[in-house]
């Protein structure tokens, strides 16, 4: 797989192993996470229409939230994220297909969706500027991007924090959290339609693209 930007990365293999074991604590910890975060999931995620794709959908947070009449498939690298996401969807009641998928190698032909999700995602992929073209290469002309993601904060000491334990947070999580959402998307040439930053800005909502022509 090509690494084209200079940022630390994980080998899917070993992103695969961490969120293996991440699992469990996911799902014991959903609660507790939207509470403190579901209100800008549901915000963004009610936007979604038609055929949905949830990148990286981990534990099916993002489930409740996409309106009950999109019909959906879920895809993750890791296989007991996708049994939590399953879980998830079986006390949804909803009916879900899911997949083991890499983000940069989304398994759809161009232009197949009409709305592409993805939560707390680019933080890990090993080039999220790849998987955001990814995701807008599925995605109709027409259609959106929505993404909920977590980076580097607007106040400053906060900030400060963040960039202190960037490097032991990557290591056990292999996840940056102190980058721009927002300026990954500008770095995949993706239009930034909306951007509402939450939490001292720590979360951010971008509604993108799908398309830099889509005017
Ligand atoms: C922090 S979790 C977020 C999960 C979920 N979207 C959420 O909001 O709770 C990151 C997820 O990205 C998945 N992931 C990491 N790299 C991936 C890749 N290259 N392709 C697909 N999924 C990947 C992990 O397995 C994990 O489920």
């Amino acid at each position: 797989m090509s690494q084209r930007h200079d940022r630390p990365a994980k080998p899917p293999d070993e992103l695969q192993f961490i969120y293996a074991d991440a699992a469990e604590t996911f799902e014991r910890f959903d609660d507790l996470e939207q509470r403190l975060v579901g209100r800008y999931r549901r915000r963004l995620f009610t936007r979604a229409q038609g055929d949905v794709l949830d990148v990286a959908c981990g534990t099916g947070s993002n489930l409740r939230h996409v309106p009950g009449g999109c019909s959906v498939v879920g895809v993750d690298l890791s296989g007991p994220m996708l049994d939590g996401a399953r879980r998830e969807a079986a006390s949804l009641s909803r009916d879900v297909t899911f997949a083991h998928a890499d983000a940069q190698r989304l398994p759809f032909d161009d232009d197949a969706l009409d709305t592409v999700v993805s939560a707390l995602s680019t933080c890990t992929f090993p080039d999220p500027v790849d998987a955001l073209a990814e995701m807008a290469r599925v995605c109709k002309p027409s259609g959106r991007l929505l993404l909920f993601e977590h980076g580097r904060s607007s106040v400053r000491p906060l900030a400060w924090g963040q960039d202190r334990l960037a490097p032991r947070h990557f290591e056990n999580m292999g996840c940056r959290w102190n980058q721009s959402p927002e300026a990954l998307v500008r770095e995949a040439g993706l239009p930034v339609r909306r951007v509402d930053r939450h939490l001292a800005g720590v979360f951010s909502s971008l509604v993108v693209g799908p398309t830099p022509s889509d005017g």
